[in-house]
């Protein structure tokens, strides 16, 4: 069935590829993005744009009667949230909450919400499950923790039809939808800079983790396939009830994993230094998923390193021609 569907953040990263897929799945969507870091030529042609603030777009746009809201919209850099807390604390947490309440009061039915592996903090047991105690490391983390746990109050409280998807390292690009962020962190889009020749080398940060070769290891997941997971959740949220999956492939590439598959890819020899750890950063963060292959019948298609490094790299150069 065609729902109607409102993307917060769908001028973002994952939110213009999940907007692809859905508009692609026939489904109606209004993008509401404010472009402080997304682009107003990622949102999906076919997808109606408002341009303005998640919570305060949705508090009137809602009345006009949506099936549910995917809630991408957020501030998502862990360094700044550690500089800058309140900064995300409003942006997160504050604009979350409005947005709940706008959705009670407009009686919208289903949420599917951007969590992240950073809810678990430093783990205890690799690969982690949803079981896995959340104790975050740092701010930006603290602030989805707390909007998963009001979202849990709000569907038992009031009905709400909920679905939490923690997202481990996101990758790849779809549909001419990919990665481009002002003030890029990520590690693969930081490498394939230099294969283009904008960044002269990349900087690993950390050589000394427990790991077999002392970088530190993550689980990559393809764009297109967390987007899918979407689609799915949107099916499967029940009313009552506040569902929570881990999203990612259960296999973890260490840095220099990643920089050799962009080597491959590229054919450019990527040179890279030795730099000392980035505050925060866990040794390894790989995610069990079988809870959203069981409930939600979920399938990551696209698991490949190389095939998600390739498709990072046709978006980077399509973007530079
Ligand atoms: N790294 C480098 N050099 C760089 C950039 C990154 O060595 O120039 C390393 C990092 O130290 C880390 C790994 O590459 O070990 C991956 O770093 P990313 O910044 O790409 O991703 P993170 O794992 O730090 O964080 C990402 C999201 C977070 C989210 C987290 C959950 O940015 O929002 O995944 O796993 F919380």
């Amino acid at each position: 069935k065609a729902l109607k569907l409102v993307v917060t953040g769908g001028a973002g990263y994952v939110g213009s590829v999940c907007t692809a897929r859905l508009v692609e799945a026939g489904h109606e969507v209004v993008v509401v993005d404010d472009l402080s870091t997304g682009h107003a030529d990622a949102v999906h042609p076919a997808a109606r744009f408002v341009e303005g603030d998640a919570a305060e777009t949705a508090e009137t746009l809602l009345a006009e009667g949506f099936d549910g809201v995917l809630h991408f919209a957020a501030k998502s850099l862990v360094g700044e949230s550690m500089q800058d807390p309140g900064k995300y604390w409003r942006g997160n947490v504050l604009t979350s909450l409005r947005l709940l309440d706008a959705m009670r009061a407009h009686g919208t039915p289903r949420l599917v919400f951007s969590s992240t592996a950073a809810t678990y903090g430093e783990p205890e047991q690799s690969p982690i499950p949803e079981t896995a105690p959340t104790l975050p490391t740092n701010t930006y983390g603290a602030t989805k923790l707390a909007i998963d746990h009001a979202i849990t109050t709000y569907a038992r409280a009031h009905g709400l039809a909920a679905v939490s998807l923690r997202y481990f390292n996101v990758a790849g690009a779809y549909g001419g939808f990919g990665e481009r962020h002002a003030t890029e962190t990520h590690l693969i889009p930081i490498v394939l800079q230099v294969a283009t020749g904008d960044r002269d080398q990349v900087q690993i940060y950390g050589e000394d983790y427990p790991t077999d070769d002392g970088t530190a290891v993550r689980d990559y997941i393809h764009v297109a396939d967390l987007a899918d997971a979407h689609l799915l959740a949107l099916e499967h949220a029940t009313a009552g009830e506040h569902q929570i999956y881990n999203l990612g492939n259960g296999t973890g590439f260490s840095v220099r994993q990643v920089i050799e598959a962009c080597r491959g890819v590229t054919g450019h020899p990527i040179p890279a230094a030795v730099a000392p750890r980035r505050a925060g950063d866990p040794a390894v963060l790989v995610a069990a998923s079988d809870r959203a292959r069981e409930d939600l019948g979920w399938k990551p298609e696209r698991a490949d390193l190389a095939g998600i490094v390739s498709d990072a790299w046709a978006f980077t150069q399509t973007r530079r021609g």
